[in-house]
């Protein structure tokens, strides 16, 4: 390693590099998943794509394994190096290179903050929808590396349908453009879905070119506190079936409430048992009106109280709430497993029903919150034990795959947002047969013949022995 590292500072710069001298070296070993830390041997800082070209070639060459990394907010454990090697950091590459009103297009680095992306183009009457809970802090690469999603999802979809071309740096030494810069397209194979989602094993992004969408001019936003969260959930139904097309539908239950309550204060009134946040947004004119009528809906379906943000002010209040829910639950115990499930939509009060017996069945406190729209609950299993006591390991191992038996069983799925990773790597088979696992392994070594490029992630190392 010492070589390779010196070979390092030599092609992309001293100061890009850091090793195991550097104390800062050891923000890349974890991430917000909670697993690890997995020290690396050290990190590159590329602060272009051809620092990105340079680290790839090298690893190629050395055969060292090299892990991607964005922001570091990801669940999953998708960026940590779990065989040390290199960290390749994209957080340099912060540049909006192109903002272009008539063809409703951005072109921007991997490392732009999701946040900051907004905001540039909202002061150009433009949106960017994809919002994932962290905007503040995560990048666009990593969000197109897990294929972010967010509560806007439900009206306009995730990271995907706002990708419409990317550059990304391969393993074979060559920087591939694909995709394209038109609203529509279908030349040759879509290889911008392949990328989208692969979390950091095929390729690096170094370039990505995105869908923008006039900005709505006007949003409305109401909390809504029901009894239980199947009532929220119900609600939620209804207000589909009534013909509403909110932009969010979020839930969030008591203990998650609770939780920002105390970790942070809350605007959401406390003795709450579940909540929905709900907003919508279009024209002006009619939205008072539909707001209205989305309220009596609400009403009808058991809500207590019903909350209409009056101002800009409360509004950003209620999503602060909201965002903080994650951060807020890992502050609040000692060790958290974040789920992440997603069930087709008519299933969500089967699921979060079974989710009340598997809470009364373990002795961890669950909480429940998530883009149910989508069908897509976030359960974080809470726990104040030590993790790595066999009993206590035994115990969420247990809680973890009865929660997925119960999601496959109603035909969703392990991830809908948060991807593979490490975390659930080893649960793919259980939603996915022998057969699709051996075709994504091939689809993988092809980008990654070698499979140095994050190696270890997304797919099962047990399926790969077995089917290779
Ligand atoms: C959220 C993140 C955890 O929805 O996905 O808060
Ligand atoms: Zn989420």
């Amino acid at each position: 390693m010492p070589d390779i590292i010196e070979r390092l500072r030599q092609e992309v710069g001293s100061k890009a590099v850091l090793t195991r001298d550097d104390e800062a070296l050891e923000d890349y070993g974890v991430d917000e998943s909670g697993l690890g830390p997995y020290p690396a041997d050290c990190a590159v800082l590329c602060e272009n794509a051809e620092a990105v070209d340079i680290v790839l070639a090298l690893a190629n060459e050395t055969g060292t394994p090299v892990t991607p990394r964005g922001a570091g907010s990801g669940k999953v454990g998708g960026a940590l190096p779990i065989h040390g090697g290199i960290v390749l950091s994209t957080e340099k590459m912060q540049s909006i290179l192109e903002v272009d009103s008539d063809d409703l297009i951005a072109v921007v680095q991997p490392g732009v903050i999701t946040g900051d992306l907004q905001s540039v183009v909202e002061a150009q009457g433009l949106f960017y929808p994809p919002d994932p809970a962290s905007l503040e802090y995560c990048s666009i690469g990593g969000n197109a590396a897990a294929n972010a999603g967010g509560p806007r999802a439900f009206k306009y979809g995730v990271t995907r349908e706002y990708i419409l071309g990317m550059e990304v740096s391969l393993m074979s030494q060559e920087r591939l453009h694909f995709g394209r810069r038109t609203s529509k397209g279908v030349t040759g194979y879509d290889l911008v879905a392949g990328f989208v989602g692969s979390e950091g094993t095929f390729g690096v992004t170094t370039e990505l070119t995105l869908r923008l969408l006039p900005q709505p001019p006007a949003v409305q936003t109401l909390l809504a506190i029901f009894p239980t969260l199947a009532e929220a959930g119900n609600a939620i139904g209804l207000l589909l079936r009534n013909g509403f097309r909110p932009r969010t539908m979020e839930l969030m239950d008591k203990t998650a409430i609770d939780t920002v309550r105390e970790q942070n204060g809350s605007p959401i009134p406390s003795g709450s048992y579940a909540a929905a946040l709900v907003e919508i947004d279009g024209l002006e004119e009619g939205l008072d009106d539909a707001l209205m009528q989305m309220g009596m809906s609400i009403d009808e379906a058991g809500a207590t109280d019903v909350l209409v943000a009056q101002n800009e002010q409360e509004r950003r209040r209620l999503w602060q709430a909201r965002r903080l829910v994650s951060p807020s639950l890992t502050a609040a115990c000692r060790h958290k497993v974040s789920e992440d499930i997603c069930v087709p939509r008519g299933k969500m009060i089967e699921m979060i029903r079974r989710i009340e017996i598997l809470k009364r069945e373990f002795p961890f406190t669950v909480a429940c919150y998530g883009h149910a729209g989508d069908g897509n609950l976030h359960v974080n299993i809470l726990c104040d034990e030590d993790p790595e006591h066999p009993v206590v390991a035994a115990q969420l191992e247990a809680i973890t795959r009865r929660l997925f038996e119960h999601t496959i069983e109603l035909r969703g799925t392990l991830s809908g947002e948060h991807g593979i990773g490490l975390a659930k790597r080893d649960y793919m088979p259980m939603e996915q047969g022998p057969a699709l696992l051996a075709w994504q392994r091939k689809w993988k070594a092809m980008w990654d013949p070698k499979d140095l490029l994050n190696p270890g992630k997304v797919l099962p190392i047990a399926s790969r022995a077995c089917h290779e």
